[in-house]
């Protein structure tokens, strides 16, 4: 078993308490079709180092392999769209890069399984890109992204909106996590079609890098 606590002054500063898997798996298994469904959004605001995303993400992942083992592109395609479903933000920038690195290796492990090789350099980099932009070093509190002494600096948490659009190509769209939080509760989601957003992007799925 995972270690739930990795010092004292890590649970007093910050109250950094892992959940065990047992619990996160029995969390999970009480909104089970959404944990299933490819495209469904997961955001969590404490993530760690992402017991929940990852445990989320091998679901997924699953149903992904199931549906679409028999085509790479296919194969390739929903599975980046399953990463590109869930969103995490953490003020420790340890467990940030903790959990970025737990995703991508869940999912490169699998891709390599299911397709029986690795994949391009230009996946690798678009999955990572998303990665970047999804799990985020902030204060869920302020809204705001944090220095590396854990304060809030000037600039707010950013989300991204990533959706095929035609064929291949992805649409990025990005809103502060503020604009998100201050919708209409009955609205609350990430799927912007209510708020403003920053900025969009559109790209091939293999280069998402490519647009900052
Ligand atoms: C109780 S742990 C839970 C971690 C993970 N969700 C889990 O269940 O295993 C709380 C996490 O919240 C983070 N945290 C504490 N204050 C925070 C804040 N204001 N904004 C974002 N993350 C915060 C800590 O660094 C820690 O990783």
């Amino acid at each position: 078993m995972n270690k739930q606590v990795k010092s004292r002054q890590r649970v007093a500063d910050h109250g950094e308490v892992f959940t065990a898997e047992r619990e996160v798996k029995a969390m999970c298994d009480l909104v089970l079709p959404e944990t299933q469904r490819i495209d469904s959004r997961f955001l969590e605001p404490a993530c760690g180092d992402g017991n929940f995303l990852a445990e989320v993400l091998s679901r997924k992942l699953a149903v992904v392999r199931k549906k679409y083992r028999r085509s790479t592109i296919d194969y390739e395609m929903n599975s980046l769209l399953a990463v590109s479903s869930l969103y995490g933000v953490d003020i420790l920038a340890d467990n940030v890069a903790a959990c970025r690195e737990r995703l991508y290796k869940l999912w490169a492990k699998q891709y390599k399984s299911v397709c029986k090789s690795e994949c391009s350099d230009d996946m690798h980099r678009s999955i990572r890109f998303i990665l970047e932009r999804n799990i985020v070093c902030g204060n869920a509190l302020t809204l705001c992204c944090v220095d590396e002494n854990c304060n809030d600096t000037d600039e707010p948490i950013v989300f991204s909106e990533w959706a095929f659009i035609t064929g291949a190509n992805i649409q990025r769209s990005d809103y502060t996590f503020a604009e998100l939080l201050s919708q209409d509760e009955a609205q609350l989601s990430i799927s912007g079609s209510e708020g403003t957003f920053l900025q969009k992007y559109i790209c091939h799925y293999r280069r998402l890098g490519e647009n900052g």
